[in-house]
């Protein structure tokens, strides 16, 4: 991107709290994240690495599946999330000369068909930072990469613009799937509600701000619906002791606060003095 865009993509995120890039992975390279997918569900993985959070095959077809830190078991989530491409437009985003990886999520949503509505498999409204309650920030940056052409049909993302003033609310919803009832949880009556679907061709990159409220519905399309996210933060952040969240553990036996998170758990995926 020229100086421009990236000035132009700044402030329509500083706005919106959300900013959709051009393509940013190849056709091929979609190809093998697709690939990747399969092998993650199979729990084929690469090197022995234990996920925090990991996906168990269970017996319901229609839920979502979901792991995170899956590029410390797949090498092609870990070339795509560390990839100075995505961390080159997180960084500009934040305005940092860094970009670092904070942690990643590999998402299926399996498709219903044209059949009954149901909430399975919905990610209800939420903002991630009600979930990363350790930083000195909350200027982190979430990258969604999809895997195929993605609309409402097959159950896109959608974001609420400019819901990152709002603060932080009340909802704990990801895993909430009747969206309606954590919008009232929310208490957002007052505010401005508009849903925006972020409507993506495959290897096209959507990015929203950690207090960006979003959430989506159901899948309509027969196939699923997957994705490759990378969360990302700028340099110098540290922790700061507000909520007890997995990722303090990564800083070490005995983190405290004002530690920076700049170790092997969150690498570098851009650095513009390494580029200079
Ligand atoms: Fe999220």
């Amino acid at each position: 991107m020229t100086q421009e865009q990236e000035k132009a993509a700044q402030e329509f995120y500083e706005e919106n709290g959300y900013w959709v890039s051009d393509i940013v992975f190849t056709a091929e390279e979609v190809a093998e994240m697709r690939a990747a997918h399969d092998r993650i569900w199979t729990l084929d993985y690469d090197g022995d690495g234990f996920p925090l959070w990991e996906w168990k095959p269970d017996d319901k077809p229609n839920r979502l599946r979901k792991i995170d830190n899956a590029w410390w078991i797949n090498d092609v989530v870990k070339n795509a999330v560390t990839s100075p491409k995505l961390g080159k437009l997180a960084a500009n985003l934040m305005n940092s000369e860094e970009a670092r990886v904070w942690y990643d999520q590999v998402i299926y949503k399996p498709g219903t068909g044209k059949g009954e509505q149901t909430s399975a498999g919905n990610v209800g409204w939420h903002q991630d930072y009600m979930y990363w309650q350790c930083t000195d920030t909350t200027n982190l940056v979430t990258a969604w990469v999809a895997l195929q052409d993605t609309d409402l049909n097959n159950g896109c993302m959608s974001v609420i613009p400019g819901s990152h003033k709002w603060g932080l609310l009340n909802s704990d919803g990801f895993f909430n799937e009747e969206l309606e009832a954590v919008k009232r949880q929310m208490e957002v009556e007052a505010k401005p509600w508009r849903e925006e679907p972020l409507i993506l061709k495959a290897g096209q990159v959507s990015f929203h701000h950690s207090l960006t409220i979003h959430g989506s519905r159901q899948n309509f399309s027969n196939d699923p619906r997957l994705c490759v996210v990378g969360h990302y933060f700028p340099k110098g952040m540290a922790y700061e002791k507000k909520q007890n969240v997995d990722n303090i553990r990564l800083l070490g036996p005995r983190p405290k606060q004002g530690d920076l998170f700049n170790n092997e758990y969150f690498p570098l995926a851009y650095s513009a003095s390494e580029q200079a």
